[in-house]
């Protein structure tokens, strides 16, 4: 027996089965954009623990930041007591976000960070309601898992929730009509809704691109428009950049894609430069809750804001937009030549490297074609390269934002002959 099939076998005699596995890829370990299973086979990756490794595997600089910090101790409880690398790594982070974003609040996940998101705006506004988009996924706690509206399973059985109305998402691809009319049609839908709550609504959350729901793309004009309304209506915007922030989609924040502000600011995933690492921001007007509205033991954990200063750092010292950019619009260009040559591709979307494949059972219906893609998702892994399924019927690839061209190419060339293989 292989010893990554001896792995899975003591695995699911102790682990949970709620967890959901694609393949049986079993990490050993990492170097640059390439992992090693428990049998040293070698893959590329284009799914970076997912959209967590940014800086690859084995960043020198984020190494030594954390075995630093180890010298001194790892943890304090920062929720009760002061400790310099806590705030200075929200001051470099600062640095990083548009001027307005002024104050953060430190936790140690996703979820965390909308919930924190989700008390703070229901706090600062004393208004009940909030609003989500319909295939939205913003954790699994139950704020989050109120708003999250991706798959059937991630909510069943789970109610009551909390107060949260679902309202459609701009997705130009699938919308039966134009652009404008999708735009009009989910802005109308938003408008509707806020008014019928009767000045009781808090906030709108929204995933500037949707991730785990298929890595959809917005309009522009769609995310000013949500603005515009939250504005006219006086409700918080509080976006979720848990997965599309730092850099994935070349800014910082993917909202900058936008030009549009929001008022409060989730990020977790690659922020902690492969540690747990939770961060909500808003202006001091509005994180203006008082001592014990909020609080935890984890968060500004000293190891995690170790590595969050040396990935920041890290990611200016590489100027890391400039390779997102370059690489990222290779990569669309050789996945939109391949959408020309394959009936089952329906549509190539992302910013950066943020991009989604979307499979279609034929271009002029764009019915899902899951079985394909998970068939693909199986075949990629067997042939050398991880990537992980989003919505309905998407390939995604968010690769470390180091990736160069030589390794994009080897990894497209390994997912054309797997999406060959499977479709022939
Ligand atoms: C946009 C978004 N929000 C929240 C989460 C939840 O993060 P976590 O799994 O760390 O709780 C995710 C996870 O994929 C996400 O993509």
């Amino acid at each position: 027996m292989s010893k990554s099939s001896e792995i899975i076998k003591r695995d699911k005699k102790v682990i949970s089965p709620s967890l959901t596995r694609d393949t049986d890829f079993v990490f050993k370990y990492g170097k640059g954009c390439c992992v090693f299973d428990a049998d040293n086979k070698k893959y590329i990756d284009f799914s970076a623990g997912i959209a967590v490794n940014s800086l690859g595997y084995g960043n020198k600089d984020i190494l030594n930041a954390i075995k630093k910090q180890l010298n001194y101790g790892m943890h304090i409880g920062f929720g009760d007591f002061y400790a310099e690398k806590p705030v200075e790594f929200v001051e470099t982070l600062l640095k990083f976000v548009p001027k307005h974003l002024n104050k953060a609040f430190l936790s140690n996940s996703g979820t965390e960070t909308v919930e924190a998101a989700y008390k703070l705006a229901r706090w600062h506004t004393r208004k009940k309601w909030v609003i989500a988009f319909k295939n939205s996924f913003h954790g699994r706690t139950y704020a989050s898992l109120s708003m999250t509206n991706t798959k059937k399973v991630q909510r069943d059985r789970y109610d009551p929730f909390l107060p949260v109305k679902h309202v459609p998402y701009a997705d130009t691809f699938r919308f039966k009509g134009s652009e404008k009319d999708c735009i009009n049609y989910c802005l109308n839908e938003l408008e509707k809704t806020i008014s019928n709550l009767k000045k009781d609504v808090a906030a709108v959350f929204m995933e500037p691109i949707q991730g785990e729901g298929g890595y959809i793309v917005p309009p522009k004009d769609f995310v000013k428009g949500v603005r515009e309304i939250c504005d006219n209506l006086n409700v918080l915007l509080a976006v979720d950049e848990v997965q599309s922030g730092c850099y994935r989609t070349g800014k910082f924040l993917a909202m900058e894609n936008f030009n549009v502000k929001p008022d409060i600011v989730c990020l977790s995933k690659a922020i902690g430069g492969g540690l747990p690492l939770g961060v909500t921001l808003a202006n001091d007007k509005i994180m203006n809750w008082v001592p014990g509205s909020h609080n935890n033991t984890f968060g500004g954990n000293l190891a995690a804001c170790s590595s969050a200063i040396a990935f920041l750092n890290c990611c200016k010292k590489k100027k890391i937009w400039n390779n997102v950019n370059k690489v990222g619009s290779y990569m669309m260009k050789r996945l939109n030549k391949l959408k020309e040559e394959h009936e089952i591709i329906g549509d190539v979307r992302g910013l950066g490297l943020m991009i989604g494949v979307d499979f279609v059972n034929n271009k002029k219906d764009k019915s899902y074609n899951f079985k394909t893609r998970d068939k693909i998702v199986l075949k990629c892994k067997e042939n050398g390269l991880i990537v992980l399924p989003a919505g309905k019927s998407v390939i995604r690839f968010c690769p470390p934002l180091i990736l160069n061209k030589k390794e994009a190419d080897a990894g497209l060339r390994i997912f054309e002959k797997s999406l060959k293989k499977v479709n022939k």
